[in-house]
């Protein structure tokens, strides 16, 4: 293992009916609330008039930024800036998913900032304060509920940029698999594979003697594996809800990755598309993951033959290690596709035209990825693959 330290400050607050603790948690902040929501589902579900009965109950002036997009864009995130400055904001709290978290992450460190909240995607500052957050989740897929990651896209430069800072954590995210029953089978889906790799992300590295933490990582593919057959059929399932949504918060806290570096060259490969083609994030995942996968085979063939045994069941006998390897990362795709993901980019309507477009995003802070630093003919030759 390498040395570490972990400190994540997030009150994760889990389970059933679980929303009334915002009576005790939105006063610890102060009065003037940034509700920020999506295009509306929170309406649809009613979780929005359910937000809004409790902060009335507890006296906040809410503040409201409806509209942030999947993806969620720049100038969302300086309208929500604009917000907080004209109305002194003192606590954002963000109901939604991803994105919505994201862009409260982005408004909270923004409205602390004289400059550009942009300058911290593109590495010129480093957030050195912010707003207090708090999240109510819609949806299981990218652990911002308990990590400080954002993803931003600057729709005029076609930008899809991650960044975060010790700033970003929320102070406390509420998380009721109820709240989850309303996400439509495609998005479930995507939420799924994201998680998924999320976990292969940390899976894929090359410290030596991390022997819990590969385990840690089967256990929660393994898991996700049993329960997503089961829950696109039932999508109001609480179990496979709870299942899911812990699943999703677990394979990017940090907890995962204690002592050691995973890769996460997929993740900004898939970045450079959807900043492209503004496709669901887990979509492009699905299309790109197994095809990061075949490229890098060699630079430890003994994990991706541990990976195919252990959560895939790969009958080793009689195989070489390359089979066993491949018939892994073969039964990780067609268990995505069985569940109703992509696996093509063509499924998204994608052709060669933009790939070097792509590549150079990729590219933008130079080689990349922690288990093999990925190339620009490299990350060329995995979009051709994955056509
Ligand atoms: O906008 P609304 O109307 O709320 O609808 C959303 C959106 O259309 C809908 N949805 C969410 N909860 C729902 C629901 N619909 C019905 N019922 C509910 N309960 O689902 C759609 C997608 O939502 P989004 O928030 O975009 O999905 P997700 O949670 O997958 O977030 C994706 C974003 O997160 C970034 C991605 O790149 C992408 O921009 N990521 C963030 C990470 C992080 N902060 O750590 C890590 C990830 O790897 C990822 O890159
Ligand atoms: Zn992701």
């Amino acid at each position: 293992m390498r040395s570490f330290q972990f400190y994540n400050p997030t009150r994760l607050i889990f389970g059933k009916g679980q929303l009334e603790a915002l009576k005790t948690e939105v006063p610890k902040y102060g009065k003037r609330v940034l509700l920020v929501y999506g295009g509306g589902s929170i309406k649809r579900s009613g979780l929005y008039d359910q937000v809004i009965g409790l902060l009335k109950e507890v006296g906040a002036e809410v503040t409201e930024l409806a509209g942030v997009e999947p993806n969620p864009r720049l100038s969302t995130v300086h309208k929500g800036v604009d917000l907080c400055k004209t109305n002194n904001i003192e606590l954002i709290l963000a109901v939604g998913g991803g994105s919505v978290l994201d862009c409260a992450k982005a408004i909270a460190v923004g409205a602390k900032y004289d400059g550009d909240m942009w300058d911290f995607a593109q590495r010129k500052a480093v957030a050195q304060d912010a707003l207090p957050l708090g999240t109510v989740l819609t949806m299981a897929a990218t652990g911002s509920e308990m990590n400080s990651g954002s993803v931003i896209t600057n729709q005029d430069t076609q930008e899809k940029l991650g960044w975060g800072s010790a700033y970003s954590f929320p102070a406390f995210s509420i998380l009721d698999p109820v709240n989850t029953y309303t996400v439509p089978l495609d998005q479930t889906v995507y939420g799924m594979v994201d998680m998924m790799s999320h976990v292969l992300e940390h899976y894929f590295h090359l410290d030596a003697n991390t022997p819990v933490q590969l385990g840690f990582c089967e256990t929660i593919l393994r898991t996700v594996m049993d329960a997503a057959p089961r829950l696109v059929e039932d999508l109001e399932n609480y179990e496979l809800r709870e299942t899911i949504l812990y699943c999703g918060t677990m394979a990017l806290n940090g907890v995962l990755n204690m002592g050691l570096a995973g890769d996460w060259a997929t993740h900004n490969i898939e970045h450079a598309v959807s900043a492209v083609y503004d496709i669901p994030h887990g979509g492009g995942l699905a299309i790109l993951f197994p095809h990061w996968m075949k490229h890098n085979l060699d630079v430890n063939v003994d994990r991706f033959k541990r990976l195919a045994i252990n959560v895939f069941e790969v009958n080793p006998e009689g195989k070489s290690d390359k089979q066993i390897a491949e018939e892994g990362i073969e039964a990780l795709s067609k268990f995505w596709t069985s569940i109703g993901a992509p696996n093509r980019l063509a499924d998204y309507d994608i052709d060669d035209s933009q790939i070097e477009v792509m590549a150079d995003k990729a590219m933008l802070f130079g080689p990349f990825g922690n288990f093999k630093k990925l190339q620009r003919e490299d990350v060329v030759s995995i979009y051709k693959a994955s056509l």
